[in-house]
């Protein structure tokens, strides 16, 4: 089945194509009007999908080479995200699968995050522990089937990215911070300073990261620029506090369960420190992450997940709607 998969949860203008389970095309356009926010800017996001929606798409179907009328079906994220972004894409999606008379499904763009593991490895076999790490939500998941899937922790306040982005604020870098941050450690030494890695010894499976950026905060309205410690020190230090945390909060959740393999999912799952400490950690499991590019938002994961299910017969009424905080169990 051929499925035009369409992502603008965010502030990434997305569209791919999916054949039989394999990505033809995968085009994302990354809105940089908001660098000069700190943050993105939910009405310019929403203007700048409906702008580019039509020649994103376009591009997607020209380098799949196939032309409009193979598509047979549509999958488009209907949350959770910004609710104006979501809107643009629901909307161009809707229309164009009321031209074409085709089929459509509206997507959990979490669920696609997990799924984007099977882009990696097509064999990826049931049950595994998810590592949900984006920029809204640090959760654990035990992932048993398509649909059959139990939390078994999250963050109870800030997510992983958000103190990646938060983070990158302090330290007076750039948006999205998580790649500023990696960027800048690069070279650091991650044990300079020492900062909190809250429920680390607790047995419970829950994250919390605010404390973690009022130490970094707190540490910078006193740090020393003509001392030994460097701003890389302090990115390296930073980061290594996250990846920590995930890391045991992981082993966790692989006690829990007892599964054998475990993914990671969402953008912060991009980050090499994060990457090379779960291979170093889990000798004995199997390890697995998206190729960068599927991490972050994309909608080769959209149409991949959309064509699973429309190819089980389930698809969505047209009246469907936006859900800014649509939850994946
Ligand atoms: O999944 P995603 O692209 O969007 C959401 O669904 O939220 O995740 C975005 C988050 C941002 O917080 C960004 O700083 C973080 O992922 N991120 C990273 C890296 N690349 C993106 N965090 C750490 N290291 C990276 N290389
Ligand atoms: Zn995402």
């Amino acid at each position: 089945m051929i499925v035009l998969g369409v992502e603008t949860s965010c502030d990434e203008t997305a569209a791919a194509i999916s054949s039989d389970s394999k990505i033809l095309s995968s085009i994302v356009s990354s809105q940089l009007i908001h660098s000069d926010f700190g943050g993105v800017v939910p009405e310019l996001a929403s203007r700048e999908h409906e702008l580019l929606l039509n020649s994103i798409v376009e591009k997607a179907i020209q380098k799949a080479g196939i032309s409009k009328t193979d598509i047979e079906g549509i999958a488009v994220t209907r949350g959770p995200g910004l609710a104006g972004t979501l809107l643009a894409g629901v909307c161009f999606s809707k229309g164009f699968a009321h031209g074409l008379k085709k089929p459509i499904i509206g997507i959990n763009h979490l669920e696609a995050h997990i799924f984007a593991n099977f882009l990696a490895d097509p064999n990826l076999q049931f049950p595994f522990v998810c590592l949900l790490v984006s920029g809204g939500h640090t959760q654990l998941w035990l992932v048993e089937a398509l649909g059959g899937y139990t939390l078994l922790g999250t963050s109870r306040d800030d997510a992983a990215g958000e103190a990646f982005d938060k983070g990158a604020r302090i330290l007076g870098l750039g948006y999205p911070g998580g790649p500023e941050i990696e960027e800048l450690s690069r070279g650091g030494n991650q044990k300079a300073v020492h900062f909190p890695r809250a429920f680390i010894k607790d047995k419970n499976i829950e994250f919390s990261f605010s404390g973690l950026k009022t130490a970094l905060l707190y540490y910078m309205d006193s740090y020393d620029k003509n001392g030994n410690i460097t701003k890389a020190d302090i990115a390296a230090s930073y980061q290594q506090a996250i990846v920590d945390i995930l890391v045991s909060k992981l082993k966790q959740a692989i006690k829990q369960t007892g599964v054998k393999t475990c993914v990671v999912a969402g953008g912060v799952a991009a980050n090499k420190s994060l990457r090379k400490a779960m291979k170093n950690s889990f000798t004995d499991m199997r390890v697995l992450y998206p190729d960068l590019a599927l991490c972050t938002d994309n909608a080769a994961m959209v149409a991949y997940l959309g064509e699973l299910y429309l190819n089980k017969g389930v698809s969505s009424a047209m009246d469907f709607d936006i859900d800014p905080n649509l939850k994946l169990a």
